[in-house]
Parts: structure tokens; C-alpha cells; sequence
């Protein structure tokens, strides 16, 4: 049901990172065209040739860039997009979204598309409890964002709770039910 979708695959800097690959493949297997947005941070974890790759689409991760042709990238992206989804979703990016923030490609595109947004946040359990992170969510659950919550256990960095990016093909699911 995917077929020919363009989804742009938003990823930030988390150690969930690995399974935004598995997504990737995930999502290409159902036949959409996968645009992956990584920022910096993101690239320190996994890199742009692995999305390349299992894509079969460049990854973008510059607002600024002139090696490629003068189409405006996060127009273009923000607007031949169905769907944006950010996978996983830090503290950080979900904190700049929901303070409008536009200061990289993938933030950028985030103001410019009008396709639905789906968010999948992945962090530390004293991250996710925190009111600053839980009051961002609030705000753009009221606007309209959409959020797969992260499940229960035990966290890379060493803590039991709530935190984990949810499982690829839970995330899937959504996306599938969002494009209905
Ligand atoms: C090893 C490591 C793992 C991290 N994991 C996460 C994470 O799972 N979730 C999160 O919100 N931030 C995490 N961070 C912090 C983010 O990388 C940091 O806030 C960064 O500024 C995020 O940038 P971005 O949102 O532009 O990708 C981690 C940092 C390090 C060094």
C-alpha cells in the first residue's frame, strides 16, 4: 500500500539511529521512494552511506548546500513529501519543532511541508519524564503532530524505563494507517 509514496525519513542524533536503517529497508520493501534526512548529530551514529544505500536515494543533510542542482532541497522535500516522519526523535529536535525552530535541513522542512508528521521520540527516561520534553509533545499533539510512544525497558545507556525508540515495524504500521 505504499507503493510509490514519497516519504521523507527524518533522522536525529539518538543511538537509536540502527533502527531508522532497519525502517528504511522496511518501508522500500512496501515500495515507497524514502528521501532520508539526517542531522549532524545523526551522523555520528550511523552513516549517510547506509540510508544511501538501503534508499537508493541520496541523503540529504545540508540546508546549505551547492553541490547538487539549485533546487531549493527543503522545499522540494517539504512538498513532494506524503509523509515526514522523524525516526528516532531526540529531546533536542522535538524541543526545536515545537519552539518553531528552523535550523538545519531537517527542521527547516519540518515548517515547509504541509504532509502529515509522524514523530517516534527515543531518549533517556529522565529526558522522556522531563515537563520541558512532556509539555513540547503536548503542544504538538495540539497542533495536529503525530507521535508513536516509545515503549518500556531497558535503555542503551544503562537505565530501566521508558524511553525506547518503538520497534520498526510498529512504526510501519502507523505510517501505513496515517497514508490510508
Ligand atoms: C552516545 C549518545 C547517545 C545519545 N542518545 C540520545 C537519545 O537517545 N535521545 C536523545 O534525545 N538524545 C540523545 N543524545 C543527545 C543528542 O545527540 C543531542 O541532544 C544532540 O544535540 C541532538 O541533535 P539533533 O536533535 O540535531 O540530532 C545522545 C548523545 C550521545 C553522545
Amino acid at each position: 500500500m505504499l507503493k510509490g509514496k514519497e516519504i521523507v525519513l527524518g533522522v536525529s542524533g539518538g543511538i537509536a539511529v540502527y533502527k531508522a536503517v532497519e525502517l528504511t529497508r522496511l518501508l522500500v520493501r512496501e515500495g515507497a521512494n524514502v528521501n532520508v534526512v539526517m542531522t549532524k548529530s545523526a551522523q555520528q551514529f550511523v552513516t549517510p552511506l547506509t540510508f544511501q544505500t538501503l534508499s537508493g536515494n541520496p541523503v540529504s543533510t545540508e540546508l546549505f548546500d551547492l553541490t547538487r542542482r539549485s533546487e531549493v532541497k527543503h522545499v522540494s522535500l517539504a512538498e513532494k513529501s506524503a509523509l515526514l516522519v522523524i525516526a528516532p526523535a531526540t529531546a533536542n529536535i522535538i524541543g526545536k519543532i515545537a519552539s518553531g525552530i528552523a535550523d538545519d535541513l531537517l527542521t527547516t522542512i519540518v515548517l515547509a511541508t504541509q504532509a502529515p508528521i509522524l514523530i517516534a521520540p527515543a531518549m533517556n527516561v529522565h529526558m522522556w519524564e522531563n515537563p520541558i520534553v512532556q509539555d513540547n509533545i503536548k503542544r504538538l499533539k495540539k497542533i495536529g503532530l503525530k507521535f508513536v510512544e516509545p515503549g518500556s525497558g531497558y535503555l542503551a545507556c544503562g537505565y530501566e524505563g521508558k524511553g525506547r525508540l518503538t520497534e520498526p515495524e510498529a512504526i510501519l504500521k502507523k505510517i501505513k494507517a496515517l497514508l490510508k
